[in-house]
């Protein structure tokens, strides 16, 4: 990864000098990040390293997979022994997590693997944080309630979109919250992140999409967020601070890789470039938003997701044809950056590099059939609540490089809901 500032020229290809504005750099990153195709096998000795007593999160489908009798084996081979859990339910309901914890009472555990999807990571992130600190998830709701470290969880992703392999985030449904909530702490990055492209070739193809499309999300939320004056207290006050020059990195790199790779990976599931290009997107799209953080499409799925009980991916896709529109006025040059990753800029004239680049993305929901917000089982008479309750997201909306207030939410989501890709004609000042 290259990780140099972005310059904010549209004509720059998204890795450049630094320029203004965009000098001012985080990372929190897993200790050792391991990728590549049959790297699953080095599980065993990196995990010895982390004491002689695993649990693993997994999910009841994995959980009779070759694949994790394979790890276990080679968890066994180094000295390891091993704890399946592999009731994780998709999503994450919160009764899956008080239920692994409660079973582990006099059960010693030296570190925790997710291995699954994102909801298998994010368990294994929430159980390793009750193991260290006790309580309930709802003590450590929301930013920084984390107290200190946690054990160490290993990441082994077997789909490629939510990155959670990188970020500092677990996202939980309870079912006394509207709406999906996450605990979101330094503490919760993951030691270790295995991503082994070969363990995403199962995937159907509605998976594919539907995490993949998340990660497209990811990226472009990431590169198109609200930029803050660098202050001293930025990185701590924080887990997401915004833009910053490596997230911006990590985003054009992702977004190449997604235009090159994404639609092939859906259409030929057992093509290892197009599965090993979109693993290291969605791994960069973690990396993005575990410090950039994500914004608008984001806020407003996690009521939609709430209402219709549908994958998280396919909510923010859904979204993203509209909430670019939306914020294309005050980021042109930074959709002008994203057509140059895309391949699609001409680089003689920023708007039209940028509206180049948002027909770009919308031709990556379109070729992967994402679902609209109406197929998702969105209403119309259940537009003003949504706009309503995507504005609780506050963290996310805050984060948006445009300002969101009930009406400019409802106006997505009308356009969302009347599929109206209608172009803005206006060239608004820069935020
Ligand atoms: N922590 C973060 O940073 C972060 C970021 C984005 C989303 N999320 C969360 O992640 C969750 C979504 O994760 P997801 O999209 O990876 O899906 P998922 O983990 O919910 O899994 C969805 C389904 O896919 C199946 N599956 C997983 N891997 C497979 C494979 N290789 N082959 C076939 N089937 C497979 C699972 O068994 C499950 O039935 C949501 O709860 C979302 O809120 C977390």
């Amino acid at each position: 990864m290259n990780f140099t500032a972005t310059t904010d020229s549209p004509h720059g290809g998204g890795i450049g000098p630094v320029a203004s504005g965009t000098s001012c750099g985080l990372l929190r990153l897993p200790r050792t990040i391991l990728f590549g195709a049959g790297q699953r096998r080095a599980l065993g000795s990196i995990t010895a390293g982390y004491g002689r007593n695993v649990l693993i999160c997994t999910d009841a489908r994995l959980g009779t997979s070759p694949d994790l009798a394979e790890l276990t084996a080679s968890l066994n081979a180094n000295g390891v022994s091993v704890n399946v859990f592999d009731r994780t339910e998709p999503e994450l309901p919160l009764s899956g997590v008080v239920e692994c914890v409660a079973g582990l009472a006099h059960t010693p555990i030296d570190s925790v693997i997710g291995f699954g999807g994102g909801s298998c990571i994010d368990m294994a992130k929430v159980v390793a944080l009750l193991l260290s600190h006790g309580g309930q998830p709802s003590d450590y709701y929301g930013e920084n309630a984390v107290p200190g470290p946690i054990l160490p969880v290993i990441a082994v992703p077997t789909t490629a979109g939510t990155g959670s392999e990188a970020t500092p985030v677990a996202v939980i449904a309870d079912p006394d919250r509207a709406m999906k909530v996450g605990i979101s702490s330094p503490h919760l990055v993951p030691q270790a992140a295995i991503c082994d492209p070969e363990l995403t070739y199962s995937c159907p193809a509605s998976l594919t999409a539907a995490s993949g499309i998340d990660a497209v999300v990811h990226l472009v939320e990431s590169y198109t967020a609200v930029r803050r004056t660098p202050t001293a207290e930025l990185s701590s006050e924080r887990v997401f601070i915004g833009k910053s020059m490596f997230s911006d990195s990590a985003a054009l790199e992702g977004l190449s890789l997604m235009g090159r790779s994404l639609l092939t990976a859906q259409r030929e599931p057992s093509n290892g470039d197009a599965r090993r290009d979109v693993m290291l997107a969605s791994f960069l799209g973690g990396v993005a938003i575990g410090t950039g953080g994500t914004s608008a499409a984001h806020a407003l799925q996690y009521p939609i997701g709430a209402a219709t009980h549908t994958p998280h991916g396919f909510g923010v896709g859904a979204l993203l044809p509209y909430v670019t529109r939306y914020n294309l006025p005050a980021r042109v040059s930074e959709f002008a950056a994203i057509g140059a990753s895309l391949g699609v800029a001409s680089g003689v004239d920023p708007w039209t590099d940028a509206v180049s680049a948002i027909e770009a993305l919308d031709a990556i929901v379109d070729g992967l059939a994402v679902p609209t917000i109406a197929e998702l089982g969105v209403n119309e008479a259940d537009l003003p609540t949504i706009a309503e309750q995507g504005l609780l997201a506050k963290r996310l909306v805050d984060n948006n490089p445009r300002q969101l207030d009930q009406a400019a939410m409802f106006t997505i989501m009308t356009n969302a809901f009347r599929g109206d890709r209608t172009m803005p004609d206006s060239r608004p000042d820069k935020n």
